[in-house]
């Protein structure tokens, strides 16, 4: 089984779900996709995931990010624990849940990292765009929950950075100034950037961040 890198196509897969039997492709359609693995169902960690990620999906919509989750429990237990998340997290879980008890799809995204643990699928996390392709790629340990208004910052600034010829600095949110491209001189960057930019060194050149807006 090749690695998946950034830049690779997504494999497609069929997949029962608790929304029924998904095709990946078919259900991502047009959309952006968030597609991340943990470890068990009934898991405490997981539990609070899955309640934020939830709590969050207009902020996802609005982005049109689609989400979809993934453990090897099977279905009957996948829909018991929503009812726990609901209960626990005060949400409502709105995005499937894959059931992949025969491991097909953890095996074709590499989710299984048998060092950390034979069985159970570890903290994986896959952005993929509207072309297939994969954007992000992040691995966490079973015992640290997920950031999600981290993955929404990353959509924010891949999606800005997919409409303009910026990049975005460490610790960027949607609004502050942006970082112009290398590849673009700077007599372009005059013409592309009216409202103006600093030349801080010939390579680190600031714009305020393009007009971009979220859907409302
Ligand atoms: C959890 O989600 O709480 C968890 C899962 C596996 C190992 C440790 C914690």
């Amino acid at each position: 089984m090749p690695t998946l890198r950034l830049g690779d196509t997504a494999p497609d897969f069929n997949a029962e779900t608790t929304i029924g039997p998904v095709n990946f492709y078919e259900w991502a359609g047009s959309s952006w996709v968030i597609l991340f693995s943990h470890p068990a169902d009934f898991t405490p960690v997981c539990t609070t995931e899955l309640g934020v990620a939830s709590k969050l999906k207009p902020e996802f919509d609005k982005r049109n990010v689609k989400m979809i989750a993934l453990s090897v429990d099977p279905i009957n237990q996948h829909k018991e624990w929503i009812n726990d998340i609901n209960e626990t997290q005060q949400t409502e879980v709105n995005f499937p849940l894959i059931a992949d008890q025969e491991r097909k799809v953890s095996e074709l995204y590499d989710m299984i990292h048998p060092n950390a643990s034979e069985t159970f699928t570890v903290r994986s996390v896959f952005i993929i765009g509207p072309d297939r392709k994969i954007k992000l790629m992040i691995t966490y340990p079973a015992s640290t929950g997920r950031n999600f208004n981290e993955l929404l910052r990353v959509i924010d600034s891949l999606q800005l950075t997919s409409s303009y010829s910026v990049a975005t600095p460490a610790n960027w949110n949607f609004g502050e100034d942006c970082i112009i491209v290398p590849s673009v001189s700077d007599e372009v960057a005059r013409d592309m950037f009216p409202e103006g930019f600093n030349t801080i060194k010939p390579y680190l050149r600031i714009t305020s961040q393009p007009d971009f807006t979220l859907n409302e």
